[in-house]
């Protein structure tokens, strides 16, 4: 089947994808899908091909088996084309630590570019374990493969996903060590969030509806709410988890990225740098807690049977649940409560932002204290906006009712093929647009607000953490 580009030519030059971790969880769950999403849509330049690197050993066809028994069990669509794009993928054999396999890889896609007698775009992803990573940007540094022929013909871009540190220095040690071997426009920091359907509509939803620009602010807004509840316990990531915990997992990142939409002050164009900046700015906002705050203003749970998993130290105190009360030191949020509540094993699959709105200061037709409005910014399990709102209830009397106005995404665009997350965010990559990748300065004021919580819970064991048994809810005190 002919395949034909339909991005800009500047954008169609032939592509090398390098994936370090090939045979790895996050290809198996997500990029893959992507990169065949990309191919039917034909969103992928004209000429590509994928080197996947890994310590495995296999050959190409051993490779295209395994892809390929990924794609058939994850029923992904048109099969016949299976085939066909599968035929892009070549494998590298080498340790990650290893100079040699850079230096044999480099061969290889020397001998690519001369048989297409072009330098090609090339794209490194590191869909690896963290620990690997500096190693592995070393060694594509001394090999010369992220050495790019220009910035626009013949990029080169690297590519890696959370976690960026376990901490503040580990932070600003990766980071350091990324600007010393490239420039900040061939870095792309992945935090899949951003690039969700639902979470790039805020944007639009927040600054295109002047509704709501009058009541954005602590005179209108009461609290606001994060939350991403999820049924799924930690499964056979022990190991990893244990160390790291939920606030760590997904608070320190996809959380505070969402709430940093919310909070954010309006860009003064959709220049990536702008955006970038107004979301860092908010999270920059953010008010640093103290040890006694830390204890008065936060909630960690651990499920039972936390301890039975494989690869979670039998004396461990990591958190699977917590819930935070912060504040912003935004002028325009100013003593507004903003709640962050995530767990595993709980009762329902719940990923949503809600908003509470003060209530009316003419409070005419009901019992005051029960007509608020709220806007429900839900993820999952669906993607919609509902506004719940005070309307009167039939009759002869004034009694009110609390009804809601909805969209919903699939309801409204049913015909729509829709993207999803890692979709959007390569085909951004080859596109060159960082809007949906996290900047530096945004992963700094992520840990400096989490890293005390952290610490505080560690050092002085308060809160303590309280057990809950899995798909119960744990007793709100904040
Ligand atoms: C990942 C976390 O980053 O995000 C997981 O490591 C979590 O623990 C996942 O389950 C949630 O992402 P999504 O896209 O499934 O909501």
């Amino acid at each position: 089947m002919e395949h034909t580009p339909v991005l800009p030519s500047k954008f169609a030059l032939p592509t090398i994808f390098v994936i370090f971790g090939i045979t790895g969880d996050l290809v198996r769950k997500k990029i893959l899908k992507a990169l065949y999403h990309l191919y039917r849509k034909k969103k992928l330049p004209e000429r590509f091909r994928v080197y996947g690197f890994s310590r495995r050993d296999y050959d190409d066809v051993r490779l295209r088996e395994y892809l390929k028994g990924i794609m058939e069990k994850g029923e992904y669509a048109q099969p016949d084309l299976y085939d066909t794009f599968l035929e892009s993928f070549y494998y590298v054999g080498g340790d990650f630590f290893s100079p040699d396999a850079y230096n044999h890889l480099a061969e290889m896609l020397g001998l690519v570019d001369g048989e297409w007698q072009i330098c090609s775009n090339k794209l490194f992803y590191l869909a690896v374990p963290p620990n690997a990573y500096s190693d592995i940007v070393t060694h594509l540094h001394t090999s010369g493969l992220t050495k790019p022929c220009s910035p626009e013909e013949g990029w080169t871009r690297v590519i890696l996903e959370k976690p960026f540190g376990t901490d503040r220095k580990t932070a600003i040690r990766l980071d350091r060590q990324l600007g010393e071997l490239f420039k900040e426009e061939q870095i792309y920091r992945v935090d899949h969030y951003l690039a969700k359907e639902t979470v790039k509509n805020i944007l639009v939803f927040r600054f295109s509806n002047s509704f709501l620009t009058p009541a954005w602010n602590k005179d209108y807004i009461e609290k606001i709410e994060v939350r991403l509840l999820e049924k799924v316990s930690v499964r056979s990531r022990g190991d990893f988890y244990d160390k790291v915990g939920t606030l760590r997992d997904v608070g320190q990142n996809h959380m505070l990225q969402l709430l940093g939409l919310f909070l954010m002050d309006p860009p003064s164009s959709l220049d990536p740098n702008e955006v970038k900046k107004k979301r860092s700015e908010a999270l920059a906002s953010l008010q640093i807690m103290q040890e006694e705050d830390v204890k008065n203003q936060t909630i960690r749970g651990q499920f039972e049977g936390y301890h039975e998993v494989k690869g979670v130290s039998p004396q461990s105190n990591t958190e699977t649940y917590f819930k935070i009360k912060a504040f912003s030191n935004k002028k325009n949020f100013e003593g507004v409560p903003i709640y962050l509540e995530s767990g595993k094993a709980q009762g329902s699959d719940l990923t949503e932002v809600v908003v509470t709105f003060k209530e009316s200061p003419f409070c005419l037709y009901s019992v005051p204290g029960t007509q608020k409005n709220t806007l429900h910014y839900h993820l999952r399990p669906e993607e919609k906006i509902t506004m719940n709102f005070i309307a009167k209830k039939p009759g002869f009397t004034y009694d009110v009712k609390e009804h809601s106005l909805g969209f919903n995404y699939h309801d409204a665009y049913m015909d729509e093929e829709f993207v999803d997350d890692y979709e959007a965010l390569l085909y951004d990559i080859v596109r060159g647009d960082q809007t949906l990748f996290v900047s530096t300065e945004e992963i700094m004021s992520e840990w400096e607000f989490i890293e005390p919580i952290v610490t505080a819970w560690q050092s002085t064991g308060e809160p303590g953490l309280i057990t809950y048994k899995k798909g119960t809810v744990i007793e709100n005190r904040l």
